[in-house]
């Protein structure tokens, strides 16, 4: 079945030698596999309950990314907090799978609701092909006034060893350093990981490719996100969270695209929508 809502809590999609799983509970895609093999880090620690933003897979970042000044919220917003409505299978051909999930304000923890009040819908598609996974977000404005939002998809990628991985696509791009705050352009033509890192390079244009010795690269292609996180907790951050592993910082990187860096205003009646494929 290319279908399956079997279990309440996702939804599981599979297509050639490729499958995804999506729980509603953030609409957060926690695994993606192709011919077999797991692409996606989840941590053995996260917690599948709906109590917590689901450490791992790719959690959706909306209204904002991180903290803001002009926000109640806790960091990143509430996307990745609330379940998710699924409107089923829009589509399932010899090419695709094709299903879609709905987020508006009723359906966000009231707590949560309360830090946020404007109207919004959101809609994000999922489409598994073959050695493909694209996933688009949409933001809908049906309220009367205008608001600012920032998005992301917050990928956590699978790979084998820190030390083996880089990335490539940030050569000459600006980067804001969360780490070592400030800005600075990027000289290298590849992002290796050898301590915590946490940065938004800005405009990003071309492939972000990571190349991913022992599992295989993943190219990452996207649309009206202009910015990329890279994010490794490296050793003492990792030890702080309590849903992820001593040593899992081994085997994960964030690469998240994102319009982050300047807020989008949407106005009433516009919509907005970003999309990421990853190819391997
Ligand atoms: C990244 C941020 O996107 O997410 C980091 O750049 C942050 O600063 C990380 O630590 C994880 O955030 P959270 O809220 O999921 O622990």
């Amino acid at each position: 079945m290319p279908v399956n809502t079997a279990d309440p809590r996702f939804v599981q999609l599979s297509f050639a030698n490729s499958s995804v799983t999506i729980f509603y509970f953030g609409a957060t895609v926690t695994s993606w596999t192709v011919d077999g093999h797991e692409r996606l880090f989840l941590s053995s620690k996260a917690l599948l309950d709906s109590s917590k933003a689901i450490r791992g897979g790719i959690p959706l970042v909306f209204p904002h990314f991180g903290s803001v000044s002009y926000s109640k919220l806790p960091q990143h917003g509430f996307a990745r907090n609330s379940t998710w409505k699924f409107l089923g299978a829009v589509k399932d051909s010899s090419d695709e799978v094709v299903v879609q999930f709905e987020l508006r304000p009723e359906l966000v923890p009231e707590h949560l609701r309360a830090l946020w009040q404007h109207d919004f819908r959101l809609v994000y598609t999922v489409r598994l092909a073959d050695r493909t996974l694209t996933t688009s977000l949409r933001a809908e404005n049906p309220g009367s006034e205008s608001f600012l939002f920032t998005s992301l998809l917050h990928t956590y990628l699978r790979i084998a060893n820190v030390d083996d991985v880089a990335v490539r696509g940030f050569e000459n791009r600006q980067y804001l350093d969360k780490v070592t705050p400030g800005t600075f352009t990027e000289t290298r033509s590849e992002a290796k990981i050898a301590m915590e890192v946490d940065r938004v390079y800005q405009q990003v244009d071309g492939e972000v490719l990571v190349e991913n010795t022992h599992i295989g690269d993943v190219r990452i292609h996207k649309t009206n996100f202009p910015d990329v996180v890279l994010w490794n907790p490296w050793i003492e951050k990792a030890q702080a969270m309590a849903d992820f592993g001593d040593e899992e910082y081994k085997n994960m990187v964030c690469v998240e695209v994102g319009s982050v860096s300047t807020p989008i205003v949407l106005e009433a009646g516009q919509s907005w929508e970003g999309q990421q494929i990853l190819v391997v």
